[in-house]
C-alpha cells in the first residue's frame, strides 16, 4: 500500500511515498481502506519539529474517510466511514500515534463513524477536526443560544466551523473575520453576512460597528498572535475568548484594563489529551446530527493527489486557501 512517511522533522520535502505492506488488524479491529484524507495546520506543526512532543510519528493525518473492507455487523464490508481524528485511547491521529495518511488502516470499530449517504467521501473527510474543535471551543465558552460569537478566519477550518455551528446552535450574532477582499467575496458568496475585512477594517471597529458597540460574548480564537489581543478588546463584559490555534502566531499582547473592567476571562482548548469517551460524545452529539441533516458541512478548497502531498501542505501553510485542503489516496 501507499504510505507517506518523514522520518526525520524537516522541509515539506520530508514527506515520501512509500511502499508498505497492508496491516493486519488485531482481534475485533476493522480494516479500512482509505480514500481521502485531510490536510491540517498541526501536520505541518510536528513535520517541521515545532510541537513539544517527544514522540513523533512517521504518519501523519489527523482524519479521513475511507471505506471498510474487512468489517464487523455493524460496520459490514463495503461501509463508508469517517474516521475520527481520535483513537479508542483518546490520542490524537498523526500526533502522537501514526495517522491516516496511508491507503489502509486497522483501527477499533469505536475510531468509525458511518457516513450518511448525503454527504460526500470528501465532506466527511474535512469534517472531525474542524467540527469537533469549534463546537469544543463552544462548549468551554459556554455558550447558549442568544449569545454572540466572533469565529475568526471565515476561511480557516475552524473558523468557518465555528461560524456554522454558532448559527446553527442560535446564536444572536455571527461574525468573522478575513484577511483579504478576494476572501471576504468568498465568505459573503456563502452566506456569511458579518465579515471583518482586516485588510480594510481592524477587528475592533469591526465588532464595534456589527455589535451597537456592545462587544462579542464569545470569540473563538483560532489564529493568535496579534490578532487575539484586538480580539480580545472586542469582547463584552463577562464576553470569553477560546484559544485553540496559533496559525499567525505563538505570543500576543493585550491591555490587562479589558480583563479588570469588563470581568473577561480567556480559556484555552486542545483536542489533544483532554477528551476521554464522556467528553468526546457530549461534542459529537452536538455536531453529528447537523451534519447528517446537512445543516452543517466543511467547504473544500482543494484535492491533491497522494503524491503531491508536500504541494498540498505547502498550499495549505503559505496560500492560506478558503476552506479544507484534501489528499486522495
Ligand atoms: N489545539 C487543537 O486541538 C487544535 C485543533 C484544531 C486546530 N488547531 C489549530 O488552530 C489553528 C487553525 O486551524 P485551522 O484548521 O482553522 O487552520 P487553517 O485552515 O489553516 O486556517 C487558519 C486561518 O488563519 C488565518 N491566518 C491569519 N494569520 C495567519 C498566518 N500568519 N498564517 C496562516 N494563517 C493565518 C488565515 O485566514 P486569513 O488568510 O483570512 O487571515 C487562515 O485561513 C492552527 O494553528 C491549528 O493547528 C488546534
Amino acid at each position: 500500500m501507499r504510505s507517506i512517511e518523514f522520518k526525520a522533522p524537516g522541509g515539506y520535502e520530508v514527506l515520501a511515498l512509500v511502499d508498505r505492506p497492508i496491516p493486519k488488524p488485531a482481534n475485533g479491529q476493522l480494516l479500512v481502506k482509505v480514500t481521502f484524507a485531510a490536510v491540517n495546520a498541526v501536520d505541518n506543526t510536528v513535520r517541521s519539529g515545532t510541537l513539544s512532543n517527544k514522540y513523533s510519528p512517521v504518519v501523519l493525518g489527523n482524519e479521513g474517510v475511507g471505506i471498510i473492507v474487512k468489517g464487523n455487523i455493524d460496520l459490514p464490508v463495503g461501509k463508508r466511514v469517517m474516521i475520527s481524528c481520535f483513537t479508542a485511547n483518546g490520542q490524537i491521529r498523526g500526533i502522537y500515534v501514526n495517522g491516516v495518511w496511508q491507503e489502509y488502516l486497522a483501527v477499533e470499530p469505536s475510531e468509525l463513524i458511518p457516513i450518511e449517504d448525503n454527504i460526500s467521501d470528501e465532506e466527511a473527510a474535512a469534517f472531525p477536526v474542524s467540527f469537533f474543535s469549534a463546537q469544543a471551543c463552544l462548549n468551554k465558552a459556554d455558550f447558549t443560544p442568544g449569545k454572540s460569537v466572533l469565529a475568526l478566519a471565515a476561511g480557516g477550518g475552524v473558523g468557518n466551523a465555528g461560524i456554522q455551528l454558532a448559527k446553527a446552535h442560535g446564536a444572536s450574532t455571527v461574525i468573522t473575520t478575513v484577511g483579504s477582499e478576494k476572501k471576504a467575496k468568498m465568505a459573503r458568496a456563502l452566506g456569511i453576512k458579518n465579515v471583518i475585512d482586516l485588510s480594510i477594517e481592524t477587528i475592533t471597529d469591526g465588532v464595534a460597528r456589527l455589535t451597537d458597540g456592545k462587544g462579542v460574548d464569545i470569540v473563538i480564537d483560532s489564529v493568535g498572535g496579534a490578532l487575539t489581543g484586538e480580539a480580545i478588546h472586542s469582547l463584552a463584559r463577562q464576553g470569553i475568548l477560546v484559544a485553540i490555534g496559533y496559525s499567525a502566531g505563538r505570543t500576543f499582547s493585550a491591555n490587562i484594563t479589558d480583563f479588570v473592567w469588563k470581568g473577561i476571562q480567556m480559556r484555552g482548548q486542545s483536542l489533544n489529551g483532554w477528551f476521554d469517551r464522556v467528553a468526546e460524545n457530549k461534542v459529537w452529539d452536538k455536531i453529528m446530527p447537523l451534519f447528517n441533516k446537512g445543516q452543517i458541512k466543511p467547504v473544500i478548497a482543494k484535492v491533491f493527489r497522494a503524491e503531491e502531498v508536500a504541494d498540498a501542505q505547502r498550499y495549505l501553510i503559505e496560500e492560506r486557501p478558503f476552506g479544507k485542503v484534501l489528499i486522495k489516496f
